[in-house]
């Protein structure tokens, strides 16, 4: 199968970055956004916090859907052929467990990952066609955070979008309630949106699961500094930067930050920026909100979706609900 890519150029990525580096560190308090995490050694580093024995996130939502994938298919599919998208491609091993779940129901799945890079998107449509046959990837480049363009449907099929892996959880209620209206508009009426949040739990566990003993998800947190230095020729020192992980309750999430050790100054070269910090000063790199049992449902149903069926782990850690489109 050829695909064609309509792929952003690296003069909008980079245009994309400087513009919201400048916004973010001159800005009080200083921010970063959290997609600049995932160069290509930050989606590494993310692997390998989702296997961490801290991160019960993957490893929960796994869960959840290896038992019950088959119901997840078959609820969605109504009776009709069932066609996949994924906003992100990211959490594709996860997928991989629907994927074979529909195609012991019909011989060909199409599968459509949508993402903003490309080579992840060929990664997996090279992986999944070789382990699950039957299973068609059509790999769609796309940022949908911006709105999403899906070709319609054959005659008699559903669509099933995934939005799984907590994904959600970077984005403030707003926003997430906007991003899933746009999902909204890209379906039909009947189709459905399966969408994985985090709960909220105790406090120490979800300390130690964003700062874990072995510090990849510092590494993770601080790479965002190699990647301004690599591609706005910045002079970030990584060793006076801390990493610091902490509950806001009042906003129900987990926050990241990057916190300077010293009073410092550093220099973005591509930017012909200088930007100060006192020392303590925190850059507020990610947001992962987590969500009460029913907010997921409610916002479901504020973004167009009839919110149907919820499934759980015991300890009622992770939440999987399925919505269909009004
Ligand atoms: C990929 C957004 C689900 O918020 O848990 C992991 C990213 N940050 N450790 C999350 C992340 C720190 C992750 N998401």
């Amino acid at each position: 199968m050829t695909t064609t890519f309509a792929s952003p150029s690296s003069v909008q990525i980079f245009d994309q970055t400087a513009s919201a580096v400048t916004a973010g560190l001159t800005s009080d308090p200083k921010w970063l956004p959290s997609w600049l995490f995932y160069d290509a050694a930050g989606s590494r580093l993310f692997d390998q916090i989702t296997h961490l024995p801290e991160y019960y996130v993957t490893r929960t939502e796994r869960a959840i859907l290896a038992e019950h994938a088959a119901e997840m298919i078959s609820q969605a599919a109504k009776g009709s052929a069932l066609r996949l998208v994924e906003l992100g491609a990211g959490s594709a091993d996860k997928t991989r467990l629907l994927l074979a779940a529909a195609v012991d129901r019909q011989d060909t799945v199409f599968y459509e990952p949508v993402d903003v890079s490309a080579s992840a998107l060929v990664e997996a449509q090279i992986r999944i066609e070789r382990e699950i046959p039957g299973v068609l990837v059509c790999p769609r480049v796309m940022d949908y955070t911006k709105g999403l363009e899906l070709d319609p449907c054959l005659p008699g099929e559903n669509r099933l979008a995934l939005y799984i892996g907590s994904s959600i959880g970077n984005f403030e209620p707003k926003e997430a309630k906007r991003l899933l209206e746009s999902a909204r508009a890209a379906l039909d009426p009947g189709d459905c949106l399966l969408l994985g949040v985090d709960l909220v739990k105790d406090e120490r566990t979800l300390l130690d699961a964003y700062d874990d003993a072995s510090g990849v998800t510092a590494a993770f947190n601080r790479n965002v500094l190699i990647r301004l230095n690599r591609e706005l020729d910045a002079d970030f020192d990584l060793n006076a930067f801390e990493h610091c992980a902490s509950w806001n309750p009042a906003e129900s999430r987990m926050e990241m930050h990057l916190q300077s050790r010293v009073d410092q100054t550093v220099w973005l070269a591509a930017l012909d920026q200088r930007v100060s910090f006192n020392a303590g000063e925190t850059i507020h790199t990610e947001n992962s909100y987590k969500y009460r049992p029913g907010q997921a449902e409610a916002l479901l149903a504020e973004s167009g979706f009839y919110p149907e069926t919820t499934w759980t782990d015991e300890r009622g850690w992770f939440a999987v609900c399925m919505g269909r489109a009004r």
